[in-house]
């Protein structure tokens, strides 16, 4: 089957741990490797399954975070009806604390969507959880329908025919696994596993997920910083440094250049 090109459209907010540095290159690497189905365990906001160039006609994503799928879900359904949910939202740090202190679980889908989009575009960071009310000088209110809209809009489209679940990540790649399928892992990073919930992503995980990948059809890529114990879990598979920077990202990091890791069962030329 055929891969078509398709426009590269951005996250609609900012997502920790988003991948704006390093995209680029690991979608020039995705868009090279012939696939059949291409797939990604932990899209998070998709700032990689979003920015590539060409699809085929089969695509997954999953996000364990009830919040990331539920939005994705909601664009994909009921984009006209959400809209008009948003039309009457305001960035306003009175707002913010108040849709922080709300259970998501005691909203509708759509509202939760709705909270989640506006927290995600005014919070400092992209933060899923401990979030600030991000305010810069020089830039305009976060959330602004006007500006929004047209990418609300491009991924409405983009997401049709996508197959989006919210699974654990090991029963999401057993079950898409297939000879010609290429998954993109996005995990968070060692050291900051409860970074998107408690109990959602453990240390031990790293184990059995190299395990996973060692035994697929498929080929993988995956990306993750670049400390000791990742090489050693993961050293049956090509491994390959990149350069980038960070302005949140590992709770001990200071702001500044940070080495990462490719890693995959294929080879690649690096862009
Ligand atoms: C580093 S982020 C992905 C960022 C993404 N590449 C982007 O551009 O926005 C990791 C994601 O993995 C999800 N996650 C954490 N544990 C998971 C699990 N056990 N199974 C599936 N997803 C999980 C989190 O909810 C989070 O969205």
């Amino acid at each position: 089957m055929k891969r078509k090109p398709v426009n590269p459209t951005n996250p609609v907010a900012p997502y920790l741990g988003g991948k704006r540095n390093l995209a680029k290159r690991i979608c020039a690497i995705i868009d090279a490797q012939p696939h059949t189905t291409y797939a990604e365990p932990f899209v998070g906001m998709g700032g990689i399954f979003l920015r590539r160039r060409i699809r085929p006609r089969a695509e997954f994503i999953n996000d364990a975070g009830r919040d990331v799928y539920n939005l994705f879900r909601i664009l994909q359904e009921h984009y006209v009806a959400f809209l008009d949910l948003l039309r009457f939202q305001l960035t306003t740090q009175e707002n913010f604390k108040r849709l922080v202190k709300l259970n998501p679980d005691s909203l509708t889908d759509m509202q939760r969507a709705a909270r989640f989009l506006y927290l995600q575009r005014t919070a400092f960071g992209g933060k899923i959880s401990g979030r600030n009310f991000g305010v810069s000088a020089d830039r305009p209110a976060r959330f602004n329908l006007t500006t929004l809209e047209p990418d609300l809009e491009a991924l409405h489209e983009r997401l049709a025919g996508v197959t989006i679940l919210c699974q654990d990540y090991s029963e999401f790649i057993r079950r898409v696994d297939r000879k010609g399928a290429l998954f993109y892992l996005d995990p968070p990073y060692f050291g900051c596993e409860n970074d998107y919930g408690k109990q959602m992503f453990e240390r031990a995980d790293f184990v059995r997920l190299a395990a996973q990948l060692g035994s697929i059809k498929g080929k993988f890529l995956l990306s993750i910083n670049d400390v000791p114990e990742i090489r050693e879990t993961f050293a049956a598979f090509n491994i390959a440094p990149v350069q980038t920077s960070y302005s949140i990202g590992l709770s001990n990091d200071a702001r500044g250049g940070r080495s990462e890791l490719l890693i995959g069962n294929f080879k690649w030329e690096m862009p």
